[in-house]
């Protein structure tokens, strides 16, 4: 099928899998990778000479200050090392080697939600990253020190990122979003000396009081936090408390402007990053210097074809393993013109993505499906308003993306003209890991395509066999291990092995996804294998909502589920066993909005249920295993097919139905 034939296709026919979009002409002119022919010779590199694939791009992508010899030890597998001689700093990437040439190419185009906004240059931004690193030095943060940041989205997030970067501190960063109770155990399982702070950002309309949540979260622990940094943004009023609280500005006062970077070696950990799993707990993803900046380089060239005059998007928030990538390290590496901003999508009005793509000239733009649903549902006429024509590529990352979205994007925002990369990764991944090289690959809506060169993908099925019948279902694997991959769990190197390798004897990575492969070979995502859910994007365990919900002192026990949600992709939906009586015909609006205060209160607004239903017993087998399956069943309005003959009590179906 042709481009002009998909195009005068009308919206409300697309489900059908099949329609394919080949590269559109202009793009792939102009794009870094246009042809089949060079994708697949880059393809037959990865197969055929795996290790020196990779080790070609890392020589070729990086400065190193001392060139690796070794490039993949398995030795104590499945703790891989890649390029683990070799000496290098990931700010230096990211900086010194484009002031040379590019100093005054602008690196970030910032604008607040109140309109604000500043360019900063590479010179500029090397600059504020020696003075912020200088003033950690001063204060005494060192190599392989943790510092938390619990910012919002500007410029002085990546300033601090970087800034630890160059002195060999490990940063962890935690989600404005998360509450004081969630920023307090990651503080307290990283071990953290420092926490970089500010007053507040602005989201919504709204101040996000993030120093007041801080505070909280170093009143009820934390031992290990000496310094707190904070960044004056919002300006409104807040505690500061002395010998502990220090505004940045004051710190960087005296700070000196040059600050030789700290040479690690490849394996020395840039940062963790906390993301939900299948326990109450979440763990810590640790990522590598060198391998981990490889991966951010090679696919900001092969999936976004960034180049010298784009100017790159990505919304996501330095909080997600996107905002990492995508905005604190990727852009930077490769010497690109990045747009951050800081607010909502829907302020003042659900425009302001487009107006802030026509304003600035945005010519990649990468966001989450749920962001493209909402401003769909919003109309038409909102994009109309604005001119998208500088918009070459566009993106989308985090959950499956429908087909229905995924034209509205290519028709209203994209006009036709700009490929969409569907890009599948995860924290653990680092970087993309199935994606369309845009220049050179077909895109089927909903499809996130084929792996990368040197991405050994594939779906098997519960013996590790590979699947080869098109369409059936089985698990996501990863087979062989990829320079960006994480490193281990911080502090827990047997959950990593439990959780990734285990379930086919260290062989493959276990990625925790369901997916299917089409007949032509086309991977499809069919969501979560396991207790972790997608809300709006937002990667939530359903264990970790419900030991909040089991926390409070009317709550017995919960299970909690996820239900397909037009907008957020999944919603959250909790059953509850209250301690004490159930309430009159399940129905208690005043505790129900109690609870869902106390979880917000737990873990962040992102995690409060969407729904909770009240019922004297959850429904367990007879070994006394919550029939999750069941529960998802009701939750989605479905009937009950499943065989409920060993419940206790079959009664409590029509309560957990909320019909009694
Ligand atoms: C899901 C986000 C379908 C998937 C980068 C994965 C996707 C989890 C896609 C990781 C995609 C991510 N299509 N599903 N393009 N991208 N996912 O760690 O379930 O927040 O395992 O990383 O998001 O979420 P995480």
């Amino acid at each position: 099928m042709t481009e002009e034939t998909m195009a005068s296709e009308s919206i409300d026919s697309i489900l059908h899998e099949e329609r394919l979009f080949q590269p559109p002409v202009t793009f792939a002119t102009k794009a870094r990778i246009n042809t089949r022919e060079r994708l697949q010779e880059l393809q037959h590199q990865a197969e055929n000479d795996y290790e020196n694939f990779w080790a070609g791009l890392a020589r070729q992508e990086i400065t190193w200050q001392r060139p690796f010899q070794s490039i993949l030890d398995s030795s104590r597998a499945p703790h891989f090392r890649w390029f683990h001689d070799g000496l290098l700093n990931v700010s230096y990437n990211c900086l010194d080697r484009h002031l040379a040439q590019h100093g005054q190419k602008t690196a970030i185009v910032f604008e607040g939600e109140q309109g604000d906004t500043r360019r900063i240059s590479y010179t500029e931004l090397h600059r504020e990253v020696c003075r912020f690193a200088n003033t950690l030095k001063n204060i005494g943060i060192t190599h392989g020190d943790r510092v938390v940041i619990y910012m919002p989205m500007i410029p002085d997030a990546v300033i601090a990122m970087q800034a630890c970067a160059r002195i060999g501190a490990i940063h962890s960063v935690v989600f404005g979003g998360f509450s004081a109770e969630s920023l307090k155990d990651r503080i307290e399982d990283a071990g953290a000396r420092m926490l970089i702070t500010a007053d507040g950002g602005h989201r919504g309309g709204k101040i996000v009081e993030l120093k007041a949540a801080a505070d909280k979260a170093l009143a009820k622990g934390c031992p290990t936090i000496e310094h707190v940094i904070v960044c004056r943004r919002t300006g409104h009023d807040i505690d500061m408390h002395a010998g502990r609280d220090i505004w940045w500005t004051d710190a960087v006062a005296d700070a000196g402007e040059k600050c030789e970077p700290m040479w690690v070696d490849s394996e020395h950990p840039l940062f963790l990053l906390y993301t939900s799993g299948s326990t109450g707990k979440p763990k810590g993803i640790q990522h590598s210097s060198g391998g981990y900046l490889l991966g951010a380089i090679t696919t900001m060239k092969w999936v976004f074809d960034i180049q010298d005059n784009d100017l790159f998007w990505c919304t996501a928030d330095i909080g997600w393993i996107t905002g990492h990538t995508y905005v604190a390290y990727g852009p930077l590496a490769v010497g690109a013109t990045m747009l951050m901003y800081e607010g909502a999508p829907t302020v003042p009005d659900g425009g302001r993505f487009w107006d802030i793509c026509e304003r600035h000239k945005v010519s990649i733009f990468y966001t989450a499906p749920t962001a493209i649903r909402a401003l769909m549902k919003l109309g038409d006429a909102l994009p109309a308003r604005h001119d998208l024509s500088s918009l070459r590529l566009l993106g989308t990352v985090g959950e499956p993306i429908n087909p229905e979205a995924w034209m509205w994007y290519h028709h209203v925002i994209g006009q036709e003209r700009c490929p969409i990369v569907d890009t599948w990764w995860q924290t653990e991944t680092g970087c993309h890991m199935i994606a369309p090289i845009p220049g050179a690959m077909p895109t089927k809506p909903g499809s996130c395509t084929l792996p990368l060169p040197g991405i050994t993908a594939d779906v098997v099925d519960e013996q590790g066999n590979s699947i080869t019948q098109p369409d059936k279902g089985g698990y996501l694997v990863i087979k062989k291990p990829w320079p960006s991959m994480l490193r281990t769990i911080w502090g827990d190197d047997q959950r990593y092995i439990s959780t990734y390798w285990d379930k086919f004897s260290g062989k493959y990575y276990l990625a925790g996804d369901s997916a299917r492969r089409d007949q032509d070979g086309y991977f499809w995502i069919m969501g979560r294998a396991d207790d972790v859910i997608k809300v709006s994007g937002h990667r939530l365990g359903t264990m970790e909502i419900e030991s909040a919900l089991v926390a409070h002192p009317r709550v017995a026990e919960a299970a909690v589920v996820g239900r397909p949600d037009e907008i957020k992709g999944e919603a959250i939906f909790a059953y509850v066993v209250l301690r004490g009586k159930r309430p009159e015909g399940g129905i208690d609006e005043v505790l129900t909005g109690d609870l869902r205060t106390w979880v917000g209160e737990q873990i962040g607004p992102i995690a409060k249920p969407d729904d909770i239903r009240y019922a004297d017993n959850l429904p367990k087998t007879r070994s006394g295993k919550i029939m999750r399956r069941l529960l998802r069943t009701i939750a989605r309005g479905e009937e009950i097919t499943q065989d409920t003959s060993t419940l206790e009590n079959e009664g409590i179906l029509l309560q957990l139905q909320g019909k009694e």
